[in-house]
């Protein structure tokens, strides 16, 4: 059965079979779990209505799925290893039975604190075990847990907590991050004084320091454990009831907080983990992302658990306290599965080759990558100084709405290609649309990625704004899902992302709108407006390039840069800081008002000997004004 697909011809065999008949084929793999009731419907709804459904009727809880199912078989294997910010401090593992007692344990005490099914709750927290027992203990109970990564702004944190009407938020003292603190406890008090929504708020101990003290709506989360019981009963869900929404950027300035369900998400995770990485029950799986982006949130929490595989949470960075600390770890556990981002190879291959040299990686087996394009040399530095030539490289493309991978090789089975995602998992349906809007058929192309038919995985909409889901994912191309992606074909049918088409920047794989880095940073009272673009950047990616009009008077540029940059540190995150600040008379204009952001990104990456047409513009001398400036 196609559960586990171990050839390439049993790949292209199942492909085939997924796209005639993709209810049987998503029906198979839903058979494979604890459902209390088995789905009325296997799937409904389209993307013209913007209704989608999977396994509806179908009754069941997902940390059931993810623990309970388990603890028979494995109950005393490790759930979790978690590995701390610092190598010398306290480590420990978790096994499937303890992390089931942890879950119910905090479950009855969100019960107790009055969330109940439906209900949202806020988790502003450290990469440490409790981040994960937090989320599956909002799963247990049917609240929709809203993760908002600790690096966010105390205003960012408080938009996404008033655009859910959070009930609770949890939260930790402070975190370090190498050798950064930051105090979560004191941002989110601060954020907390716009949101009257919440009631209260659960502080994890992590880093010991004074905080400040809310009396009645704050309580320590050791307290609160202490006495609860160890036994709890999963709440029964439906499987298209909400299970979390998670806000990402996009082309406009308010994030989107995007909707996964407890049914399709939970097959979703599982089937795309499985099989891109082809695990084994004795594989040590350790994907670095953070849990406050999808990629923590599918292939840290659910996705490993689901399948039943020991997992790392790491706390730190990759630099700290040196540029060994990853390879550091692999030893330490025998890692067999690793899994990046572009942006983390990009960075370690600059430095001596000794850090990598110096660890023993043969327990690897598998390298993956997710988050933006992995160009040719770090593929090729990760494939020959990390794989040794001999790990697969799993190049995954997917999105915080797609739930989980959707473009990749099978590790092993799949031939792999520098640069490319190569092909779409069973299931997924991927097309290049050219301008017109029409399909290109040929096989080499390149156009705007789109997916053709619903999968059990995808987004559900935008919690409370369903007319932005439809506008943004499925106006432009009736009738498919726009990624917002662009995309090349080769003559084999391999697929190799060029990045995104809109107005979103792709910054060390993390995502980032230009309005929303535009409107915090016209918040500073001498500029009078602003626009950003994304320009090459060697270890980024993409780096942030803002050119903004401002009022005379600014004084030392140097100085104005790091007011501004403090600006958008303080209203966003220190992520979506400009790398690059230019003031200029103008921006480039076209005579209704549009700015023409082609030309910006030529200028920002210096390529300024072919601008292209530039007669639409309200004032082309702008133009020769802005090629002229300076950048700081
Ligand atoms: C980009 C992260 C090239 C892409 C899982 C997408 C990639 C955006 C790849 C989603 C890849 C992700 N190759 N580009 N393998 N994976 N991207 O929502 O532009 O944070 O649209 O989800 O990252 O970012 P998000």
């Amino acid at each position: 059965m196609w559960l586990n697909i171990k050839s390439f011809d049993e790949y292209k065999e199942v492909y085939k079979n997924s796209v005639e008949d993709p209810e049987k084929f998503w029906e198979e793999y839903a058979g494979t779990f604890y459902w209390r009731k088995h789905w009325d419907k296997t799937h409904s709804g389209s993307f013209e209505e913007g209704n989608v459904k999977w396994f509806e009727g179908g009754k069941l809880n997902i940390v059931e799925n993810c623990l309970d199912r388990h603890l028979d078989t494995m109950g005393n294997k490790t759930a979790f290893i978690f590995e701390p910010n610092h190598p010398d401090s306290f480590r420990r593992t978790i096994s499937y039975r303890q992390l089931h007692e942890d879950v119910c344990r905090f479950a009855n005490v969100l019960e107790e604190k009055g969330i109940t099914k439906g209900d949202r709750v806020a988790i502003y927290m450290a990469m440490t075990p409790e981040l994960a027992i937090a989320t599956l203990a909002c799963a247990r109970i049917g609240a929709v847990h809203s993760i908002v990564f600790a690096g966010f702004s105390a205003q960012s944190l408080a938009e996404r907590i008033r655009d859910c009407d959070a009930k609770m938020l949890i939260t930790n003292d402070g975190l370090r991050r190498g050798d950064k603190h930051v105090p979560l406890k004191d941002i989110s008090d601060e954020a907390l004084e716009s949101c009257p929504t919440v009631e209260k708020v659960i502080v994890c101990q992590r880093t010991n320091r004074d905080i400040s003290w809310v009396e009645g709506r704050d309580e320590w989360w050791h307290m609160l454990i202490r006495n609860a019981s160890k036994k709890h009963e999963a709440v029964e869900m439906d499987a298209e009831d909400p299970l979390f929404i998670l806000y990402t950027s996009g082309s406009t300035g308010k994030p989107k907080g995007q909707v996964h369900t407890c049914g399709g998400y939970m097959i979703y995770t599982s089937y795309s983990l499985r099989n891109v990485f082809q695990i084994e029950e004795e594989d040590v799986y350790w994907c670095t992302a953070d849990a406050g982006w999808i990629t923590g949130h599918s292939y840290i929490i659910y996705g490993p658990l689901l399948n039943g595989v020991s997992g790392i949470i790491f706390e730190g960075t990759p630099t700290y306290p040196d540029p060994g600390r990853f390879w550091e770890v692999c030893e330490k556990y025998e890692v067999t599965h690793f899994y990046t981002a572009p942006t983390a190879i990009r960075a370690l291959m600059k430095e001596d080759i000794e850090y990598v040299d110096k660890y023993d990686l043969s327990s690897l087996k598998v390298l993956g990558t997710v988050g933006e394009p992995i160009n040719e040399e770090a593929w090729h530095w990760y494939d020959e100084e990390i794989g040794n030539g001999e790990c697969p490289i799993v190049d995954t493309w997917w999105q915080t709405e797609t739930g989980g991978i959707m473009i990749s090789p099978l590790a092993g089975i799949t031939p792999t290609k520098p640069g490319y995602a190569t092909l779409p998992l069973p299931g997924i349906q991927p097309a290049l649309m050219d301008d017109e809007g029409n399909e290109i058929k040929d096989t080499e192309a390149q156009g705007d990625l789109v997916i053709k038919h619903p999968w059990p995985g995808m987004t559900r909409g935008i919690w409370g704004d369903m007319e932005r889901y439809q506008e943004t994912y499925f106006t432009k191309y009736p009738g498919n899902y726009f990624t917002g992606d662009g995309c090349r074909r080769d003559e084999d049918g391999f697929y190799r992302i060029t990045g995104r088409v809109d107005d979103v920047l792709n910054v060390s794989g993390h995502r980032l709108g230009t309005a929303e880095i535009e409107n915090a940073i016209d918040e500073h009272p001498k500029v009078v407006e602003s626009a950003v673009v994304g320009y090459p950047h060697d270890v980024k990616g993409e780096g942030v390039f803002a050119f903004a009009i401002c009022d005379d008077g600014i004084g030392d540029p140097e100085a104005f840069k790091k007011e501004i940059n403090d600006l958008v540190s303080k209203i966003i995150s220190p992520i979506a800081k400009p790398d690059k600040l230019q003031i200029t008379t103008g921006l480039p204009k076209t005579r209704s008002g549009k700015i023409m952001r082609r030309i910006l990104r030529k200028v920002a990456s210096g390529d300024t000997d072919d601008l292209g047409d530039t007669s639409t513009l309200l004032d082309p001398s702008v133009v020769e004004d802005i090629i002229k400036g300076k950048a700081y």
